[in-house]
């Protein structure tokens, strides 16, 4: 049996499109478009939901007939369409959503709602033959999950941030440094020219349980800032690279300890990375060591896939499609929608 499915993933900066093959227990991915709106944001510091969801409705439309171009197919061959259908800006999500809604109605196929993390936590797989059971690491803007991936739609929450998101602290921190939106990317691209021994930044709940806490690290580059700059506590130029390199060893420092400390809790011999914050290079490096000297084996999906994109939401609506999971056209979209209860 052969399917193809049109996925739209609207839920915050980015705009994207994908179409996705599945056919004798493989999965190709035949395009993935993506619109991402950060220069229009980058001016406000961060994501503006009137902005992105007037983006997401101009983008949409080239976006898809870009994706059928790509992938050489009309509308017609497509079997369903999802949508993301949260969490995230509840705004942004609408303009996906009601898209998908609508392509489903007018050519008469299924519609598939799906949960953005989920995307995140398959996303590691999509190049793979198979899904397997892992402890997987989600790392994004807005979440830090640790996950006992037991099977497709079996999900048990070890361990989640008790305040910011590990991405959403790399944002914060680079605000503070003066640093374009999004801090991620800024601050590993600085940290290469710094040391990550300058500062002894808090390594917060580092030995306890599997929760996480990267508050108490932001507050502490804070204070850092106005002892090296007493009069207005901005960032000298020359301090950023050490600053950025030893925040962003606290972070890998911490991410990797509970991610071994959950292996160990749930016996799990894999590890899978995903969320947009597993860019990162130094992180990607530290849990390959640390996975090698663990025995441990470690899955990262690609980083055009690690990132908001639409291929993962097309890569979960094949296998809910494959075990018959439709959804119906009255599933509203939720921006706090939970992967697993908390
Ligand atoms: O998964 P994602 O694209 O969107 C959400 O679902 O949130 O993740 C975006 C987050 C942002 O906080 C961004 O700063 C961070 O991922 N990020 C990075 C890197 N690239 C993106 N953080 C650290 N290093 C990177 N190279
Ligand atoms: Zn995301």
């Amino acid at each position: 049996m052969s399917t193809i499915i049109l996925a739209i993933e609207s839920s915050c900066d980015e705009t994207a499109v994908a179409i996705l093959h599945h056919h004798q227990n493989n999965v190709t991915v035949l395009a993935s478009e993506i619109s991402s709106q950060i220069d229009i944001h980058r001016e406000f510091g961060g994501v503006v939901p009137e902005l992105a969801s007037r983006n997401h409705s101009l983008h949409l439309r080239p976006l898809i007939e870009m994706a059928l171009a790509n992938a050489e197919l009309k509308i017609d061959a497509i079997d369903a369409f999802a949508a993301t259908a949260g969490p995230g800006l509840a705004s942004s999500l609408l303009v996906g959503n009601t898209t998908a809604k609508s392509l489903a109605v007018a050519t008469g196929k299924p519609f598939i709602s799906v949960n953005h993390m989920e995307g995140h936590l398959l996303s590691p797989f999509i190049d793979q033959p198979d899904l397997r059971s892992n402890l997987a690491l989600i790392v994004s803007g807005g979440h830090t999950l640790l996950i006992h991936m037991k099977n497709f739609g079996d999900y048990e929450l070890l361990g989640s941030t008790r305040d910011d998101a590990a991405g959403e602290a790399y944002d914060k921190v680079g605000k503070m440094l003066g640093l374009p939106y999004p801090g991620g990317p800024e601050i590993e691209k600085q940290a290469h020219n710094g040391s990550p021994t300058a500062y002894d930044f808090p390594r917060s709940m580092i030995k306890d349980g599997l929760d996480f806490s990267f508050s108490g690290l932001k507050t502490a580059v804070l204070y850092q800032l106005e002892k090296i700059n007493p009069t207005d506590g901005s960032a000298p130029q020359e301090a950023i690279p050490d600053l950025c390199a030893s925040f962003q060893q606290a972070v890998i420092d911490i991410l990797v300890a509970k991610t071994l400390r959950a292996t160990e809790h749930c016996g799990e011999t894999l590890i899978s990375l995903s969320g947009g914050v597993s860019c990162n290079q130094a992180l990607r490096t530290s849990m390959q060591q640390a996975c090698l000297q663990n025995n441990l084996e470690l899955l990262i999906a690609r980083p055009s896939l690690s990132t908001d994109n639409a291929a993962m939401i097309g890569f979960v609506a094949i296998h809910s499609h494959l075990r018959g999971h439709h959804s119906s056209l009255h599933q509203d979209i939720n921006p706090n929608l939970r992967l697993v209860q908390h």
